[in-house]
């Protein structure tokens, strides 16, 4: 029999709200149900539970090792494998990402309580990248398929920090494609000119923020949200007035693997001209690095 009796669909292909379950009764035994469901709907939301801090970090454990935050700092709560973010202290996620995509390995998973939410406003929006990925015609997900992308921590004020990732990742656990590029962290095509880049990341990160494929979540106080940050990204609706406190544990990630076959040479291998442009710099820096690394 199902772990899970009472499911609402959120909508057609992301986003679930699981009813009349509690948090506290999950065990290692329960472990592949939560990943089949969660590879199904992307993110999942169990309103009404009542995890203390302890409880939060040890049901994501039953998933893999977690990580704090490397750049920002709780205002509240100090616990190592929690973070937390308060909107009076101006901690607002805004802008469409998936969770830390300047690492080596991404956050895989993230589980989120939301401590204080405000009566209206603030809702977080999810899209699923594995269906931004399906309605792309087939030229432009053969291009996106066979390229890599500049991700930095520019946001957070570390911009040295960088990873290049396959525009398009195997989903490891589904082994469906993934369109992986998002506004917040991702820089630049890597075999790409800048000008080409800046055209197709402006297009690509549009459209994966069309509202066929995503879905809008209303909080309530203790609702527990857990998606896959492997397929997808999200963005917080910054409309609100008031207190908006969450805490979120976050399961460390594997390495991204590309869906296709990269097959083309960085941008500047093929280059005539001896003077680099200064569009060109950041990501020429970041290749002459990765060699000296090597
Ligand atoms: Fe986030």
């Amino acid at each position: 029999m199902s772990l899970f009796t009472n499911i609402s669909k959120l909508s057609t292909t992301i986003g679930a709200e699981i009813n009349d379950f509690d948090l506290k009764n999950v065990s290692k035994d329960d472990v592949q149900e939560f990943r089949a469901i969660l590879s199904e709907h992307k993110v999942i939301f169990f309103p009404d539970q009542e995890l203390t801090i302890e409880e939060h970090v040890a049901f994501g454990e039953l998933f893999g090792e977690l990580e704090g935050h490397p750049h920002i700092n709780n205002p509240n709560v100090k616990h190592p494998k929690i973070f937390e973010l308060a909107a009076s202290t101006g901690g607002i996620a805004d802008e469409w990402h998936t969770d830390l995509t300047f690492q080596k390995r991404p956050a895989l998973m993230s589980i989120l309580k939301m401590t204080a939410a405000p009566d209206v406003g603030g809702d977080t929006m999810w899209t699923d990248l594995v269906a931004a990925f399906k309605a792309m015609s087939k030229p432009m997900q053969d291009l996106c398929s066979s390229i890599t992308a500049l991700h930095d921590a520019s946001p957070h004020m570390h911009p040295e920090k960088m990873m290049i990732h396959p525009v398009v990742r195997k989903h490891p656990d589904t082994g469906e494609a993934v369109l992986y590029v998002n506004e917040h962290f991702t820089r630049r095509i890597v075999e790409l000119s800048h000008e080409e880049s800046e055209q197709l990341l402006s297009f690509l990160t549009k459209w994966v923020q069309k509202p066929d494929f995503s879905v809008r979540y209303k909080w309530s106080k203790n609702t527990i949200a857990i998606w896959d940050n492997r397929s997808t990204q999200h963005l917080v609706v910054n409309n609100f007035e008031g207190e908006r406190i969450i805490q979120r544990v976050t399961v460390t990630g594997d390495i991204v693997e590309p869906f296709g076959e990269l097959n083309h040479d960085a941008w500047g291998n093929n280059n005539k001209f001896s003077a680099k442009s200064r569009n060109d710099l950041q990501l020429i820096g970041y290749l002459d690095s990765q060699k000296e690394n090597h």
